[in-house]
């Protein structure tokens, strides 16, 4: 079914609990490249599996963190669009409410939004490939990929690849949320990788409101109940916020 955003901004006025789940569409409006997106998806050019996996990475080491190298680049040149400052607004707005993002680009970080739940990891991060401990800085002037200053193993980007489980606690954060919320966003992703792609339904099956955003509804996973408000996220979410707390400051200074 297909909503408005007067509808929904009368939603989320009310709502008192509400979990966010993002994905590449919602940077998209900030330059970088979707997944699966005809137009834009980068996963056109490349096979996941070579690039975005433990195995790829054992193969061809230099080549993963090249691609990666590369990727950490475009992101921070990319600047926050407004549908990341206006979930930032919304976390402002709204008691209860969680943010949990598919997206490694670290913008809604970058757009003010306090506490998100990363389930894929974070580009701008790395960690060793052998201990595992995650590092914000590194060396980047010899060996390609650099090396772990405490055991030698390589470092990697600390993102989840093809095969690999997401990380325990936020999964189970965003797992929470999504059971406790009234009102669940879902924004710019095909939702179609899992258990990401379960969260919409898990809050649905608990009794929430399911809107899903996204320029088409077209290859999203159907069900009763789910409705789809459809456009690009800056523009909506921009629209939302106004629409959502204009009518609230409006009531309370007529
Ligand atoms: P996809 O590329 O699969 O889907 C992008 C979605 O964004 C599509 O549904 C588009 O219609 C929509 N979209 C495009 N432009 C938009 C805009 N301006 N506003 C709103 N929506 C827009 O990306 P994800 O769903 O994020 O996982 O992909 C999920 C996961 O698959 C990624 O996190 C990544 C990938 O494998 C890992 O790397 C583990």
């Amino acid at each position: 079914m297909i909503t408005t955003v007067e509808a929904v901004a009368e939603l989320l006025a009310q709502a008192e609990r509400v979990a966010v789940l993002t994905g590449a569409g919602v940077s998209a409006e900030s330059g970088i490249p979707t997944f699966r997106d005809a137009m834009t998806g980068m996963w056109s050019r490349f096979d996941p599996a070579e690039l975005a996996s433990p195995e790829g990475f054992a193969r061809q080491p230099a080549m993963v963190w090249n691609w990666y190298a590369e990727r950490r680049a475009h992101v921070t040149k990319a600047k926050p669009n407004p549908a990341h400052l206006a979930l930032a607004e919304i976390e402002r707005r709204v008691d209860r409410f969680t943010l949990i993002t598919q997206n490694v680009d670290g913008l809604h970080q970058a757009a003010g939004s306090g506490r998100v739940i990363e389930l894929h990891g974070n580009i701008r991060r790395v960690k060793c490939s052998l201990d595992g401990q995650v590092k914000e800085e590194w060396a980047a002037d010899g060996e390609v990929p650099p090396r772990c200053p405490d055991c030698g193993g390589h470092l990697r980007p600390d993102v989840v690849w093809f095969g690999e489980l997401l990380p325990a606690r936020a999964f189970q954060e965003a797992g929470a949320a999504s059971v406790d919320c009234d009102l669940f966003l879902s924004i710019g992703t095909s939702n179609l990788v899992e258990p990401a792609a379960s969260l919409p339904w898990t809050a649905h099956r608990h009794g929430a409101t399911v809107i899903v955003v996204n320029p088409t509804d077209e290859g999203q996973r159907r069900g009763p109940g789910i409705q789809y408000l459809l456009g690009n996220s800056g523009e909506i979410l921009a629209q939302l916020v106004s629409a959502a707390w204009r009518k609230t400051s409006e009531a309370a200074h007529p």
